[in-house]
Protein backbone atom coordinates (compact mmCIF):
# COMPACT_ATOMS: atom_id res chain seq x y z
CA UNK A 1 0.00 0.00 0.00
CA UNK A 2 1.25 3.14 -0.76
CA UNK A 3 2.89 6.18 0.82
CA UNK A 4 2.15 9.23 -0.80
CA UNK A 5 3.13 13.25 0.14
CA UNK A 6 0.87 15.83 -0.87
CA UNK A 7 2.68 19.34 -1.42
CA UNK A 8 1.27 22.37 -3.36
CA UNK A 9 2.61 25.53 -5.20
CA UNK A 10 2.06 27.60 -2.36
CA UNK A 11 0.32 27.95 0.80
CA UNK A 12 -3.52 27.88 1.09
CA UNK A 13 -4.20 26.43 -2.24
CA UNK A 14 -5.74 23.50 -1.22
CA UNK A 15 -3.74 20.40 -0.08
CA UNK A 16 -5.99 19.81 3.34
CA UNK A 17 -8.84 19.78 1.45
CA UNK A 18 -7.69 17.30 -1.26
CA UNK A 19 -6.14 14.67 1.61
CA UNK A 20 -9.72 14.99 3.13
CA UNK A 21 -11.21 14.45 -0.05
CA UNK A 22 -8.58 11.90 -0.90
CA UNK A 23 -8.96 10.38 2.69
CA UNK A 24 -13.07 9.35 2.03
CA UNK A 25 -12.68 8.32 -1.53
CA UNK A 26 -9.74 5.85 -0.25
CA UNK A 27 -12.01 4.95 2.82
CA UNK A 28 -15.09 4.34 0.56
CA UNK A 29 -12.85 1.98 -1.67
CA UNK A 30 -12.19 -0.33 1.54
CA UNK A 31 -8.80 0.89 1.91
CA UNK A 32 -7.18 1.30 5.24
CA UNK A 33 -5.85 5.30 5.60
CA UNK A 34 -3.81 7.06 7.67
CA UNK A 35 -2.56 10.71 7.43
CA UNK A 36 -0.30 12.99 9.08
CA UNK A 37 0.81 16.65 8.96
CA UNK A 38 4.10 16.98 10.69
CA UNK A 39 4.49 20.34 10.80
CA UNK A 40 2.09 23.04 10.85
CA UNK A 41 2.01 27.17 11.60
CA UNK A 42 -0.50 29.55 12.88
CA UNK A 43 -1.79 26.85 14.99
CA UNK A 44 -4.50 27.22 17.87
CA UNK A 45 -5.59 24.82 20.10
CA UNK A 46 -8.76 26.32 19.86
CA UNK A 47 -9.89 26.52 16.29
CA UNK A 48 -9.96 23.91 13.30
CA UNK A 49 -6.76 22.94 12.44
CA UNK A 50 -4.99 20.79 9.48
CA UNK A 51 -4.36 17.94 12.01
CA UNK A 52 -8.08 18.40 13.07
CA UNK A 53 -9.65 18.09 9.77
CA UNK A 54 -7.33 15.35 8.70
CA UNK A 55 -8.66 13.35 12.22
CA UNK A 56 -12.19 14.44 10.86
CA UNK A 57 -12.06 12.90 7.73
CA UNK A 58 -9.89 9.71 9.36
CA UNK A 59 -12.89 9.35 11.23
CA UNK A 60 -10.85 9.45 14.44
CA UNK A 61 -11.89 11.55 17.70
CA UNK A 62 -10.15 15.34 17.30
CA UNK A 63 -8.40 16.28 20.41
CA UNK A 64 -5.09 17.22 21.53
CA UNK A 65 -3.43 13.88 22.38
CA UNK A 66 -4.60 12.78 18.51
CA UNK A 67 -3.41 16.52 16.80
CA UNK A 68 0.03 16.18 19.11
CA UNK A 69 0.36 12.05 17.38
CA UNK A 70 -0.35 13.52 14.06
CA UNK A 71 1.19 17.12 14.19
CA UNK A 72 4.57 16.76 16.22
CA UNK A 73 5.84 20.19 15.11
CA UNK A 74 3.39 23.03 15.90
CA UNK A 75 4.02 26.33 16.19
CA UNK A 76 1.75 29.68 17.07
CA UNK A 77 3.36 32.24 14.47
CA UNK A 78 1.16 32.53 10.80
CA UNK A 79 4.30 32.02 9.25
CA UNK A 80 7.00 29.71 7.18
CA UNK A 81 8.02 27.02 9.48
CA UNK A 82 11.01 28.69 10.53
CA UNK A 83 10.33 32.16 11.11
CA UNK A 84 7.40 30.76 12.87
CA UNK A 85 9.41 28.45 15.31
CA UNK A 86 12.33 30.91 15.38
CA UNK A 87 9.19 32.67 16.94
CA UNK A 88 9.38 30.10 19.92
CA UNK A 89 13.25 30.22 20.32
CA UNK A 90 13.05 27.00 18.38
CA UNK A 91 14.28 25.26 15.62
CA UNK A 92 12.89 22.39 13.13
CA UNK A 93 15.36 19.53 13.16
CA UNK A 94 14.91 18.57 9.84
CA UNK A 95 16.30 14.82 10.51
CA UNK A 96 13.78 14.16 13.10
CA UNK A 97 11.30 15.04 10.85
CA UNK A 98 12.40 13.06 8.34
CA UNK A 99 12.74 10.05 11.19
CA UNK A 100 9.42 10.35 12.20
CA UNK A 101 7.87 9.94 8.36
CA UNK A 102 10.06 7.43 7.92
CA UNK A 103 8.95 5.12 10.70
CA UNK A 104 5.34 6.09 9.64
CA UNK A 105 5.73 5.10 6.35
CA UNK A 106 8.14 1.79 7.21
CA UNK A 107 5.14 0.26 9.53
CA UNK A 108 2.05 1.36 7.89
CA UNK A 109 -0.89 -0.60 7.62
CA UNK A 110 -2.84 0.86 4.45
CA UNK A 111 -2.23 4.01 2.89
CA UNK A 112 -0.49 6.77 4.42
CA UNK A 113 -0.88 10.41 3.34
CA UNK A 114 1.71 12.91 4.72
CA UNK A 115 0.83 16.42 3.66
CA UNK A 116 3.51 19.25 3.77
CA UNK A 117 3.45 22.45 4.55
CA UNK A 118 3.41 25.45 2.71
CA UNK A 119 4.53 25.41 -1.13
CA UNK A 120 7.45 22.90 -2.88
CA UNK A 121 9.93 24.89 -1.38
CA UNK A 122 8.81 26.41 2.25
CA UNK A 123 11.87 26.64 4.78
CA UNK A 124 11.96 24.30 6.92
CA UNK A 125 15.23 25.38 8.42
CA UNK A 126 17.99 27.54 7.44
CA UNK A 127 18.69 24.97 4.97
CA UNK A 128 16.44 22.89 4.17
CA UNK A 129 12.98 23.30 1.77
CA UNK A 130 9.99 20.68 1.59
CA UNK A 131 11.76 19.86 -1.50
CA UNK A 132 14.16 18.03 0.57
CA UNK A 133 12.17 16.60 3.35
CA UNK A 134 10.32 14.38 0.35
CA UNK A 135 13.40 13.89 -1.45
CA UNK A 136 14.31 12.07 1.43
CA UNK A 137 11.38 10.26 1.70
CA UNK A 138 11.65 9.37 -2.07
CA UNK A 139 7.70 8.87 -2.13
CA UNK A 140 5.45 9.60 -4.70
CA UNK A 141 3.92 13.29 -4.43
CA UNK A 142 0.59 14.77 -5.41
CA UNK A 143 0.75 18.23 -6.27
CA UNK A 144 -2.10 20.81 -5.62
CA UNK A 145 -2.18 24.05 -7.46
CA UNK A 146 -4.84 26.43 -7.81
CA UNK A 147 -6.60 28.11 -10.89
CA UNK A 148 -6.17 31.73 -10.44
CA UNK A 149 -4.50 33.82 -12.80
CA UNK A 150 -0.90 33.23 -12.22
CA UNK A 151 -1.01 29.92 -11.62
CA UNK A 152 0.25 28.22 -14.37
CA UNK A 153 3.35 29.40 -14.32
CA UNK A 154 3.55 29.31 -10.83
CA UNK A 155 2.81 25.42 -11.26
CA UNK A 156 5.03 24.38 -14.21
CA UNK A 157 7.64 26.40 -12.24
CA UNK A 158 6.86 23.60 -8.93
CA UNK A 159 6.95 20.77 -11.76
CA UNK A 160 10.26 21.26 -13.14
CA UNK A 161 11.99 21.40 -9.82
CA UNK A 162 10.23 18.24 -8.59
CA UNK A 163 11.28 16.98 -11.95
CA UNK A 164 14.99 18.17 -11.28
CA UNK A 165 14.95 16.22 -8.40
CA UNK A 166 13.72 13.00 -9.72
CA UNK A 167 10.78 13.15 -7.71
CA UNK A 168 7.81 10.81 -8.88
CA UNK A 169 4.43 13.46 -9.45
CA UNK A 170 1.49 10.60 -9.23
CA UNK A 171 -0.98 13.28 -10.16
CA UNK A 172 -1.55 17.88 -10.21
CA UNK A 173 -4.84 18.42 -9.03
CA UNK A 174 -5.94 22.17 -9.99
CA UNK A 175 -8.13 23.09 -7.27
CA UNK A 176 -10.45 25.72 -8.44
CA UNK A 177 -9.87 29.50 -6.24
CA UNK A 178 -12.01 31.25 -5.04
CA UNK A 179 -12.26 33.86 -7.85
CA UNK A 180 -10.80 32.49 -10.91
CA UNK A 181 -11.11 34.62 -13.65
CA UNK A 182 -10.15 31.46 -16.29
CA UNK A 183 -12.48 28.56 -16.26
CA UNK A 184 -11.27 25.79 -14.36
CA UNK A 185 -10.75 23.10 -17.55
CA UNK A 186 -9.21 25.64 -19.87
CA UNK A 187 -6.48 26.40 -17.10
CA UNK A 188 -6.18 22.79 -16.44
CA UNK A 189 -6.19 22.22 -20.23
CA UNK A 190 -3.07 24.71 -20.59
CA UNK A 191 -1.16 23.48 -18.16
CA UNK A 192 -1.43 19.38 -19.39
CA UNK A 193 -0.42 20.89 -22.73
CA UNK A 194 2.98 21.30 -20.88
CA UNK A 195 3.29 18.27 -18.78
CA UNK A 196 2.50 15.50 -21.28
CA UNK A 197 2.43 12.07 -19.81
CA UNK A 198 1.50 13.53 -16.02
CA UNK A 199 -2.29 12.58 -14.89
CA UNK A 200 -3.82 16.54 -14.27
CA UNK A 201 -7.13 16.38 -12.36
CA UNK A 202 -9.66 19.34 -12.39
CA UNK A 203 -11.25 19.56 -8.69
CA UNK A 204 -14.22 22.44 -8.87
CA UNK A 205 -15.27 24.57 -6.02
CA UNK A 206 -17.33 22.13 -3.97
CA UNK A 207 -18.83 23.45 -0.82
CA UNK A 208 -17.31 20.63 1.18
CA UNK A 209 -14.44 18.12 1.01
CA UNK A 210 -16.63 15.32 2.05
CA UNK A 211 -18.38 15.87 -1.44
CA UNK A 212 -18.79 12.71 -2.91
CA UNK A 213 -16.73 13.95 -6.52
CA UNK A 214 -15.33 11.41 -9.07
CA UNK A 215 -12.10 14.18 -8.97
CA UNK A 216 -10.97 12.51 -5.74
CA UNK A 217 -11.77 9.05 -6.68
CA UNK A 218 -9.44 9.54 -9.48
CA UNK A 219 -7.02 11.06 -7.32
CA UNK A 220 -7.17 7.45 -5.26
CA UNK A 221 -6.79 5.41 -8.21
CA UNK A 222 -2.73 6.92 -8.24
CA UNK A 223 -2.69 6.10 -4.53
N1 LIG B 1 -11.85 22.70 -4.52
C1 LIG B 1 -12.17 23.43 -3.44
N2 LIG B 1 -13.49 23.67 -3.16
C2 LIG B 1 -13.84 24.41 -2.08
N3 LIG B 1 -12.96 24.92 -1.20
C3 LIG B 1 -11.66 24.70 -1.43
C4 LIG B 1 -11.19 23.94 -2.54
N4 LIG B 1 -9.83 23.89 -2.50
C5 LIG B 1 -9.47 24.59 -1.40
N5 LIG B 1 -10.56 25.07 -0.75
C6 LIG B 1 -10.61 25.89 0.46
O1 LIG B 1 -9.52 26.82 0.39
C7 LIG B 1 -8.94 27.03 1.66
C8 LIG B 1 -7.49 26.63 1.61
O2 LIG B 1 -7.40 25.23 1.37
P1 LIG B 1 -6.51 24.28 2.28
O3 LIG B 1 -6.66 24.63 3.72
O4 LIG B 1 -6.81 22.89 1.87
O5 LIG B 1 -5.07 24.75 1.77
P2 LIG B 1 -3.64 24.18 2.21
O6 LIG B 1 -2.83 24.13 0.97
O7 LIG B 1 -3.82 22.93 2.97
O8 LIG B 1 -3.11 25.35 3.16
P3 LIG B 1 -1.90 25.28 4.24
O9 LIG B 1 -0.69 25.72 3.50
O10 LIG B 1 -2.35 26.27 5.29
O11 LIG B 1 -1.82 23.88 4.77
C9 LIG B 1 -9.75 26.20 2.66
O12 LIG B 1 -10.76 27.01 3.23
C10 LIG B 1 -10.38 25.12 1.76
O13 LIG B 1 -11.57 24.60 2.30
MG1 LIG C 1 -3.28 22.50 4.90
Amino acid sequence: MSAIFVTATGTDIGKTFVTCGLIRALQARGRKVAALKPIMSGFDQAAISDAGLLLSALGRPVAAETIAQLSPWRFGAPLSPDMAAAREDRAIDFAAVVDFCRDAIATRDGALLIEGVGGVMAPLDARHTVLDWVAALDIPLVLVAGSYLGTISHTLTALEVLRRRGLDVACLVISESASSPAPLDETRDAIARFTSGLDVVALPRLADPACDHPAFDRIAEQV
